[in-house]
């Protein structure tokens, strides 16, 4: 029974903030509770007993299951810093259908589908093969060494996603910074409220003006709908800008780290680009961005695997473990660019599962090719154990990257 099992002491001593041995592996503790079982007891930091999930086929289960909601006043804090009075955080506002369940959820996913469909992406490819040759030549044009941080893998996803949103670049300073303060785990829940308010702030005044002369672009497009209000389209407009750039951003970047430490894959991969579909995959798998993995509370009490969750207990979907479950990946912590049947979770799973990952795909494909057939030697400038890692945030990855190279190709 889970009585009998030794509890871990609490949620944030498994999932994050301990040092890794391996940069690309989830943390020591957290491995040690993928090994020993699929489902674990944890305390909250506000004192809520909830559930740790790690094995894959759960994480999954759990995921495609409507006894699991994602709404937020459902959900007990994971971080201490973040949690308000009585262990609850509010309910989402409107538009932020990350965090609501069907039917509220439904509609505004409707409203969005139509413009992130595999079609819709495709015809962005040309767009994004021209902003990554522009990162690259600007690098090549300036001399090794470089941080592909802050000059390929930032500026390529954050262009993208202003372009498509309609937001200028220019004020990328704004929705950065703010950004950064929302993914740090020190961060109180005033400096949160206070990065959101700044972000949404900029988005109220830019979607005024688009209301006013309408652009080409995603959030003209959805003003013209007719079908959200102004709060709405704001709120909109932030998780695409929050969710579209830093995810992606990081996902360049510690991939690019993956294969500069793998040189027999990367090798691999220079031989044969065409396997670069594939690669992404497997990148996406391996090194997992998501430190604290996704929350759902029980709307019911349901038994899984032999445990009972009750009714308003809050799981955590380890998707970092599940991702190198033995039982569902051979070689589980073995980077493989040819992996076969790769079902990783890395866009998670069911109703949520991420709107956006077409043109993550697409933006990894071309920014990890453009890079290794631009620069044919690239490799670290400094040694891969002094490369900084983001431990610190929510969403993993390193905070720099220095490379260096000596052949560059047109
Ligand atoms: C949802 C991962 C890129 C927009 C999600 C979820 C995951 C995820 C795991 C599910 C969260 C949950 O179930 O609670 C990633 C990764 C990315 C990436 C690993 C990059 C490699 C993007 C991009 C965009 C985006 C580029 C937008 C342009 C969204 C949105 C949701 C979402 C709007 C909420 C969907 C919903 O609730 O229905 N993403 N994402 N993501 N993602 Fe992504």
């Amino acid at each position: 029974t889970a009585r009998s099992i030794p509890m871990t002491e609490t949620l944030s001593s498994a999932i994050t903030l301990s040092p890794r041995t391996c940069p690309f592996d989830p943390p020591p503790e957290l491995i040690e509770q993928a090994e020993a079982r699929a489902i674990t007891p944890v305390r909250f930091p506000d004192g809520h007993m909830g559930w740790l999930i790690t094995g894959y086929h759960l994480v999954r289960a759990v995921l495609a299951d409507p006894r699991f909601s994602a709404r937020q006043e459902l959900r007990h804090a994971p971080i201490e810093h973040r949690m308000v009075e009585k262990g609850l955080l509010p309910p989402a506002e409107p538009g932020m259908f990350l965090r609501m369940d069907p039917p509220e959820h439904t509609r505004y996913r409707r409203l969005l589908t139509g413009q992130f469909t595999v079609r819709h992406m495709n015809r962005l490819i040309p767009r994004i093969e021209r902003i990554a040759a522009d990162r690259l030549d600007a690098i090549a044009e300036q001399g090794p060494p470089a941080d592909l941080v802050h000059e390929f893998a930032l500026p390529i996803p954050s262009l993208v996603i202003c372009e498509l949103l309609g937001v200028p670049y220019s004020d990328r300073e704004v929705f950065q910074r703010h950004t950064a303060t929302l993914l740090r785990l020190e961060s109180s829940l005033d400096e949160v409220n206070a990065a959101m308010a700044g972000i949404t702030g900029y988005l109220d005044e830019l979607v005024r003006s688009k209301a006013a002369s309408p652009g080409d672009d995603l959030l003209s497009g959805l003003i013209e709908t007719g079908e959200l209000d102004q709060g709405e389209l704001v709120r909109i407009a932030f998780l695409l800008l929050v969710a579209g750039h830093e995810t992606t951003a990081n996902m360049l970047a510690l991939g690019s780290f993956a294969l500069l430490t793998n040189p027999a894959q990367l090798a691999a991969l220079r031989e044969n680009p065409s396997q670069i579909e594939g690669a992404v995959e497997e990148m996406l798998r391996y090194a997992s961005i998501f430190q604290i993995g996704i929350q759902r509370a029980a709307l019911e009490d349901v038994d899984i695997d032999g445990h009972h969750i009750a009714k308003g207990e809050n799981v955590i979907l380890a998707v970092q473990a599940a991702n190198r479950d033995p039982e569902r990946f051979e070689h589980a912590d073995t980077l493989d660019i040819t992996r076969p049947n790769n079902g990783h979770l890395a866009f998670g799973h069911g109703v949520h599962q991420c709107l956006g990952q077409q043109l993550a795909r697409i933006e990894m494909r071309i920014g990890y090719r453009a890079l290794f057939e631009r620069f044919p030697d690239l490799r670290l400038a400094i040694p891969a154990d002094e490369v900084p890692m983001r431990s610190d945030m929510a969403i993993y990855g390193v905070h720099k990257l220095p490379v260096t190279w000596k052949e560059v190709k047109q």
